[in-house]
């Protein structure tokens, strides 16, 4: 078994660059979303979407995961400074492709911003899923009427954007908007 793919950087606030969680939170705060569960792909140093959903009111509750020693490390920080955000917002280290789903409740909201971005060759030793796998993943985790969001401006989108389409084909998805850099896809009723 070889060891974990990890993410060696870390990643601060860089809206000019990468503005999916802003994105996110703005998708979130737009079309009303309360008291619901998130997943969030990717915390940065900023952990910009856990804060956000407390500071708002929202209610709603954020699960997210990086690959990354230091963005780990300012959870850490974070929960120490602000135990009330740590309440509805945990954040945990690991690889996002060995996820194990009976350790995962279901969500109502789940941001697979970074999808295709990061999985390594160097996963297939340790039996890391497919991009495709993980979608399928959260999808057998999302509660009805649940909303899927995908990242159009990631700098993997063009190898993203077709595994997309043809899950929401398979699983009978459909995009329901485009909202700012997202594309957000809903279960068809
Ligand atoms: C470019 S940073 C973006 C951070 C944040 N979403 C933003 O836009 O500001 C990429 C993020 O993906 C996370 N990441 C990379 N590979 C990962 C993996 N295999 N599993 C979980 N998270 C991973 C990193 O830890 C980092 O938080």
């Amino acid at each position: 078994m070889g060891k974990m793919s990890y993410y060696t950087d870390f990643w601060g606030m860089n809206y000019d660059i990468c503005p999916c969680d802003v994105h996110v939170t703005d998708y979130l705060e737009a079309r009303n979303v309360k008291d619901s569960n998130i997943f969030h792909f990717g915390t940065g140093t900023h952990h910009h979407v856990g804060i956000r959903c407390h500071e708002n009111g929202s209610g709603n509750r954020v699960l997210g995961i990086t690959a990354s020693v230091e963005e780990a490390e300012a959870y850490v920080k974070l929960a120490i400074e602000r135990p009330e955000v740590s309440k509805s917002y945990k954040a945990f280290f690991g690889d996002i492709y060995v996820l194990e789903p009976k350790l995962l409740p279901n969500f109502d909201a789940v941001a697979l911003v970074h999808l295709c971005e990061f999985r390594a060759p160097a996963m297939d030793e340790y039996g890391g899923y497919t991009d495709r796998q993980l979608i399928d993943l959260f999808t057998e985790k999302l509660n009805p009427g649940g909303h899927m969001i995908f990242y159009t401006k990631s700098m993997a989108w063009d190898r993203a954007q077709p595994v997309v389409e043809a899950w929401a084909k398979d699983s009978g998805f459909e995009k329901t908007e485009e909202f700012k850099t997202l594309a957000i896809y809903r279960k068809n009723k």
